[in-house]
């Protein structure tokens, strides 16, 4: 008995150490590759939903490998500055619209799925990461709470151009952030953009009480 529960023990210390062989013989940009590979030949295209998404741009790329841990802190600043001088502005030039049309894209999770519509609503679906109003209380917590964010950051200029920016492109401050670049992605328009804004800026919106 005793000499088979050492066996039975010895194999299972085998098995282990040869899964943890293979788990390392691949990088993880070989890992990456090979996703991309199985993924571009499981997918096809269906309605909004084509398969160019899955071609990737330079921050995409760069953040993609390694978990974009290795990138040079010389080339991610280029990187980021880059995505911050490509942000749009509404031609009115107002950055704070009106917060009750940016409640309504928070909540709005339709848009640019392969069941959606082209011409049907597109929205921004901040609750799906973000706290935002107290009267909306399912809402994910991937990203942080934005309860009374203007009521604890004001309005100045600086402000202002850093929440449009942020959510023009994420990326434009947080190189791989998980967050989506609604503006840079064309999810949203700047004039939508800007009613988000208007929703975590507005001293009236629900976010600030
Ligand atoms: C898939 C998840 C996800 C969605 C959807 C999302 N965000 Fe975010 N957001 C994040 C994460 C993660 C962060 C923190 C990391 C970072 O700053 O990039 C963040 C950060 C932010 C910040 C900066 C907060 C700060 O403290 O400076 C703002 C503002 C913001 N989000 C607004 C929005 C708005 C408005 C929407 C909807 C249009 C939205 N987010 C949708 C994940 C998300």
């Amino acid at each position: 008995m005793m000499n088979r529960k050492i066996v039975i023990g010895l194999s299972a210390v085998l098995i282990t150490a040869g899964l943890i062989g293979c788990a390392t013989t691949i990088s993880d940009k070989e890992a990456a590759a090979k996703a991309i590979e199985v993924m571009r030949a499981s997918f096809a295209s269906k309605g909004m939903a084509s398969i160019d998404r899955l071609n990737q741009d330079e921050v995409q790329r760069e953040c993609t490998v390694d978990a974009g841990k290795n990138i040079a802190p010389e080339k991610a600043e280029r990187i980021r500055a880059a995505q911050l001088a490509a942000v749009q502005r509404p031609a009115s030039g107002k950055l704070i619209g009106d917060w009750k049309a940016g409640e309504k894209l928070a909540q709005e999770g339709r848009g640019l799925q392969f069941s959606d519509a082209a011409d049907g609503p597109k929205g921004g679906n901040c609750y799906a990461c973000h706290q935002m109003t107290p009267q909306e209380i399912s809402y994910g917590n991937l990203g942080p709470s934005l309860y009374q964010y203007g009521k604890l950051r004001g309005q100045s200029k600086e402000i202002v151009d850093y929440t449009y920016n942020k959510i023009f492109n994420a990326e434009a401050y947080n190189l791989c952030s998980n967050m989506p670049r609604f503006g840079h992605a064309k999810i949203l328009s700047s004039e939508q953009i800007a009613d988000l804004v208007g929703l975590l800026l507005d001293p009236a919106s629900p976010v600030n009480q």
